[in-house]
């Protein structure tokens, strides 16, 4: 089992080097809690299977359909498989207890937790590096999910990858924010990711001061958490947000993933902000149109009501405390029966 993380810092724009998702700048995260969100993966190698399967919340997936992701999950499933020298074929089940594609990060939750269950049920024993690199290879956020707690990517700088990877900066119970999220909409996205982070670094004329001002925004967002100071994290989260939105906008085609509703939202945080005379909230917004706002425990009500007034009092609000990371869950929890076929 394995969480999203939602990133202060965000990682926007990926060198072209295929299959490796190497990132411009580093990036820091906050691993959600598993009562809030999470997704389940079971795995079972049988040698009477003809194809890998993979399922996800109930469907079929079509292994060979060119998706990227699903690509670069076949081949790190090889990879995995070769280097313990297994033979047999894989049975995949996975389940999100959220909506997938929707800007949630169900593809770095369902990459943490396909790598973890492989970790086990190959007994690889991988270290966490090791395991975050082949996270990040299967989608590049999903690396910071194979850490609870307060976490960074780091950019690295060799081609092969290797100095890329995630870790801890600071245990979830250091800091008790919460990431109270505004489900606006659970249609998927237009734009993947995985294209939107090769146009616009190629076609944003702003895109070229992200890289330098985002390393910048990870060692200032790092210093605020190590010393608990919300005001400055505050500031950084969403000008971090606000700037990777906007080379977005500004790449070629455009790509709009914040909508109108999620600027009033964030325009209900300044006004709070302004009113409290500090910050008291932070918003922060992903590939997708779901308001984020981090906050502190004695916060969580006004940060509640923002969500409430702009996008309706019927719309769903999930609270996530920081999460331990990824880890085995008991037999109970199993997807697969024993002749090797989905529990639906
Ligand atoms: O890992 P990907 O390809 O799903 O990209 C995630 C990008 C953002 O969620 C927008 C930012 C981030 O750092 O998580």
């Amino acid at each position: 089992m394995a969480t999203p993380n939602i990133a202060l810092v965000k990682y926007w724009g990926r060198k072209s080097v295929p299959g490796l998702n190497l990132p411009y700048n580093s990036s820091v995260s906050i691993t959600l809690h598993e009562d809030a969100l999470n997704t389940k993966t079971s795995v079972a190698f049988d040698p009477s299977l003809k194809n890998d399967l993979v399922y996800i919340d109930g469907k079929a997936q079509n292994t060979r359909s060119g998706d990227e992701k699903v690509q670069s999950m076949m081949n790190i499933i090889g990879e995995m498989r070769a280097l313990a020298g297994m033979r047999d074929r894989a049975i995949i089940v996975s389940r999100n207890t959220f909506p997938s594609g929707s800007g949630l990060a169900s593809s770095a939750a369902g990459a943490a937790a396909l790598i973890t269950a492989l970790n086990s049920a190959l007994s690889l024993n991988l270290n966490n590096r090791d395991l975050s690199i082949l996270a990040r290879r299967i989608s590049g956020s999903a690396c910071r999910s194979m850490f609870g707690g307060f976490v960074k990517w780091r950019k690295g700088a060799r081609k092969d990858g290797r100095d890329s990877y995630a870790e801890q900066i600071a245990p979830p119970d250091h800091w008790r924010l919460l990431d109270i999220i505004g489900i606006s909409s659970v249609s998927r996205k237009k734009v993947s990711s995985s294209t939107g982070h090769i146009i616009t670094p190629r076609t944003s004329v702003l895109y070229n001061s992200r890289p330098r001002f985002s390393e910048g925004n990870a060692e200032g967002v790092i210093k605020a958490i190590l010393e608990k100071d919300f005001e400055r994290l505050a500031e950084i989260t969403m000008r971090d947000s606000n700037n990777m939105h906007a080379t977005m906008l500004d790449g070629w085609p455009p790509i709009r993933y914040m909508d109108d509703r999620g600027w009033s939202v964030a325009e209900a945080v300044m006004d709070a902000n302004e009113r409290f005379g500090k910050n008291i909230i932070a918003y922060t917004f992903d590939a997708g149109p779901n308001p984020h706002l981090i906050t502190m425990p004695k916060y969580k009500k006004e940060a509640e009501d923002i969500l409430r007034d702009v996008l309706g009092d019927r719309s769903r609000i999930i609270v996530s405390r920081i999460g331990d990371g990824p880890r085995r869950v008991g037999n109970e929890y199993r997807l697969i029966d024993g002749s090797s076929h989905p529990i639906l």
